[in-house]
């Protein structure tokens, strides 16, 4: 099963014909509100993947909870685990352009509270595969990643948005999922110097972890890293109308195959195909596709 440890959002979406320069004000007709968070979006992403999926989360006793929390149930997610806090559940800003590119910022809230205790460990099997992400206190995803290891639990950590790991951490990490800034910026965290290419930064990020490094590539696909090979996939053939969560899309749907036993390629197929999915509508869960569409798309992915 798939046991996911972060982020809860409220998302604030308001379509911009291009993003504000500092300094300048741009007007929107009006906003809407939709569920969100990396770590809402990809426990969801893997429940419609197929995957049986327990939330652990904290939101606020407020309205703006209303709107993931309905989310998690439309998608058949466990939110046992999903416990209020006294501050108000965390809202994203989302500026979408016209390009369907995004820019975010978020307001943690809530999720600042969120605890490594905060997971029983009756979660904590070899059954497991857990997903962690950096919208929640970092410490507390590395005092996680411990107890799990220690546990025979499968780990899958997205470094997003991009934060310092400890070099003692990475060896504890299976499955190391990043985007291409997010793997520039760690590249040269860990390794003090720029990467060359990101052929170089999922094999050097892949020895320090000992397991797998991913680098989505948004237009172009997805990497992986293991063993000193790579493997590439391509994307979809598809016009984006937004791509908000097209990354957790991915991560979502790669642990749920992962967790399936699928192997490292047929699992970056699928999640590549679902991504692509993913980015047909406004929203980061809105186009979040089922199995079945899942399965009717993913032969379209090359890997080479
Ligand atoms: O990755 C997309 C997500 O980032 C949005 O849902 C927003 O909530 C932010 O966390």
């Amino acid at each position: 099963m798939i046991v996911v440890f972060g982020s809860v959002n409220a998302d604030y979406f308001l379509n911009v014909r291009s993003f504000p320069a500092p300094g300048e004000t741009v007007l929107t007709p009006g906003h809407i509100v939709k569920p969100g968070g990396k770590g809402a979006n990809q426990a969801v992403a893997a429940a419609r993947a197929g995957a049986k999926v327990a939330m652990i989360a904290k939101v606020g006793d407020d309205g703006a909870a209303q709107v993931p929390l309905e989310a998690f149930k439309a998608a058949n997610v466990d939110v046992t685990h999903v416990k209020t806090s006294d501050k108000p559940t965390a809202l994203a800003m989302i500026m979408v352009d016209s390009e369907g590119e995004n820019s975010i910022v978020v307001s943690s809230g809530a999720n600042g509270d969120l605890k490594a205790q905060d997971v029983p460990d009756e979660l904590l099997t070899a059954q497991t595969t857990l997903v962690m992400q950096m919208e929640v206190p970092v410490s507390e995803n590395f005092k996680l990643l411990k107890r799990a290891k220690e546990k025979g639990v499968r780990t899958v950590l997205n470094v997003a948005p991009a934060q310092s790991v400890p070099e003692d951490v990475l060896p504890l990490i299976d499955y190391l999922i990043l985007n291409e800034i997010e793997a520039a910026t760690i590249y040269e965290d860990v390794f003090k110097e720029k990467s060359a290419s990101f052929e170089q930064s999922a094999l050097g990020l892949a020895q320090k972890t000992g397991g797998v490094c991913l680098i989505t590539l948004g237009g172009d696909g997805a990497l992986a890293a293991k063993d000193g090979k790579t493997v590439k996939v391509s994307c979809l053939p598809i016009k984006p109308v937004d791509t908000t969560g097209a990354g957790d899309a991915f991560v979502g749907i790669f642990s749920a195959m992962t967790d399936a036993g699928l192997d490292l390629g047929d699992a970056m197929r699928r999640a590549a195909a679902g991504a692509g999915l993913a980015c047909l509508k406004t929203g980061a869960q809105e186009a979040l596709p089922s199995k079945e569409q899942i399965e009717s798309r993913f032969s379209e992915i090359r890997q080479f």
